[in-house]
C-alpha cells in the first residue's frame, strides 16, 4: 500500500518531499495536491514512469500527459520554440490552473505525450506540488489521480480508494482549493485556442491575449465533431447512477425535479438531487446534496466531483441535476457536468408547472 504522508501549504514536510523526490527520480509514482485536483505522478523525462502512470490509472496511452514543472526556466528545455503571446499569458496566470501546449524538444519522450510532437506543461500555485517537482528534478508528468473514467480527485482519500495500491505514495494535502481541472490553451496555431475550459475563462484569457477560439468539439454530442486535446474524446466523469440535468426557468426545474424524485421513489429506486444552497428547501424527498451557493461558482465547481463520488458510494439509480450556467465558472462546471450526464438534458418545460 502506498505511504501517505500529510502536510500544509504553510507547514510544508521537506522530509516526506525529499522521499517524493527519490520515488519519482527512481521512476516510482507519487500522488500529490495542487490547486485543481490532485495529480499521480511519475519522471516525466522517462518513458517507463509515463507507461507505469498510464497502467496505474487503466488510461489510453496515446492520451497525453501535462508536464508539471517549479519555475519558468524549466519551460525552455522541453519547448522548441515560446510563442509570445504564451508568455504573455504566463506572466499573467502562472503559477496556476492554466496548462499550455508547446512544440516539445527532444527531451521529452513521446510515452509522456502519447505519440504527439506537442507537450502540455503546467506550472501549479500549490506550494506542496512546487517543492515536490523541485525535489523530483523538475519535470513531472501527471494526469489527474483518478482511475480513468471516475471523477478527479479533490480529497486525498479519493486517491486512496482509486490508486492506494497501485502506486508508492500519496501526498495528502487537505481539499484541494478549485476542484477543477486546469484551463488547457493550445499555442499551436496562430489564434490561441482553449482545448479545456476551467477557472480561468475565456474572458479571462482574452484580456490579455485578444481573440481567443473555444475549440468546437468540446461540448460537441456529436461525435464526429472531435475535440483536439485527446482527453476530451473519452467518456469521462461518468456516476454509476444515470444523471440527468433538469434545465428551465428556476420554478419549473424545482418542481420537475421533485416529480422525477417523485416517480423513482414510486419504483423503489433510489434517487440523487443535486441541489444548491439557495434550492435546498424545494425538494422535501430523495437524497439531496447541497453543491455550493450559485452566490460564489466557485464552491459549485470545488464539489461537483466529490459529490459524483459520494452518490456512487451510496449506490443511487438515478441523480437529477439542476443547471449551473453561472457567470464565472459556469463555462467550466456544465462541460464537466453535461459528460458525466452523457448530455441527458431534460427540459421543464411551463407545462409541468
Ligand atoms: O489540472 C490539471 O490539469 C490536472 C492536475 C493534476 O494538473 N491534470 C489533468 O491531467 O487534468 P489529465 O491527464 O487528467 O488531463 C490532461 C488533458 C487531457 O485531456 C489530454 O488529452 C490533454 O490534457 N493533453 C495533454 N497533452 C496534450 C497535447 N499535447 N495536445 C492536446 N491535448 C493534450
Ligand atoms: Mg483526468
Amino acid at each position: 500500500h502506498a505511504i501517505i504522508a500529510r502536510m500544509t501549504e504553510d507547514c510544508l514536510d521537506m522530509e516526506a518531499l525529499k522521499k517524493a523526490g527519490e520515488i519519482l527520480a527512481g521512476g516510482g509514482l507519487v500522488a500529490f495536491p495542487t490547486e485543481t485536483v490532485y495529480g499521480l505522478g511519475g519522471n516525466a523525462l522517462d518513458p517507463e514512469a509515463s507507461r507505469r502512470i498510464y497502467a496505474a490509472k487503466g488510461r489510453p496511452s496515446d492520451n497525453p500527459l501535462i508536464v508539471h514543472i517549479a519555475d519558468w526556466d524549466s519551460l525552455t528545455p522541453i519547448v522548441s520554440r515560446i510563442p509570445e503571446k504564451a508568455k504573455k499569458l504566463a506572466d499573467a496566470y502562472w503559477p496556476g490552473p492554466l496548462t499550455m501546449i508547446f512544440e516539445k524538444s527532444e527531451l521529452v519522450p513521446y510515452e509522456t505525450t502519447g505519440g504527439l510532437e506537442t507537450v502540455a506543461v503546467r506550472l501549479p500555485a500549490n506550494k506542496v506540488a512546487v517543492e515536490m517537482i523541485r525535489q523530483a528534478g523538475g519535470y513531472v508528468a501527471a494526469p489527474s489521480a483518478n482511475t480513468s473514467g471516475r471523477p478527479s480527485p479533490t480529497l486525498a482519500s479519493h486517491v486512496e480508494e482509486d490508486l492506494g495500491d497501485r502506486i508508492d505514495m500519496i501526498i495528502d494535502g487537505g481539499q484541494v482549493n478549485i476542484g477543477l481541472e486546469s484551463t488547457i490553451v493550445d499555442f499551436t496555431e496562430e489564434i490561441p485556442v482553449i482545448l479545456r475550459p476551467g477557472f480561468l475563462n475565456k474572458e479571462m484569457l482574452e484580456e490579455v491575449l485578444g481573440e481567443v477560439r473555444i475549440d468546437p468539439g468540446i461540448m460537441a454530442e456529436n461525435t464526429h465533431i472531435r475535440p483536439k486535446a485527446p482527453g476530451m474524446r473519452y467518456k469521462h466523469y461518468a456516476p454509476k447512477a444515470d444523471l440527468a440535468i433538469v434545465e428551465g426557468a428556476p420554478a419549473a426545474v424545482f418542481s420537475k425535479i421533485r416529480e422525477l424524485v417523485r416517480e423513482g421513489i414510486a419504483k423503489e429506486q433510489r434517487v440523487g438531487v443535486i441541489c444548491t444552497e439557495e434550492s435546498r428547501s424545494e425538494y422535501p424527498e430523495g437524497i439531496v446534496r447541497c453543491i455550493g451557493s450559485r452566490a460564489d461558482d466557485r464552491t459549485i465547481a470545488r464539489h461537483l466531483y466529490e459529490i459524483l463520488r459520494d452518490f456512487d458510494a451510496d449506490g443511487v439509480d438515478a441523480i437529477y441535476s439542476e443547471s449551473f450556467e453561472t457567470p464565472r465558472m459556469g463555462q467550466a462546471i456544465m462541460n464537466r457536468l453535461i459528460k458525466a450526464a452523457g448530455h441527458e438534458v431534460i427540459r421543464a418545460g411551463s407545462e409541468d408547472i
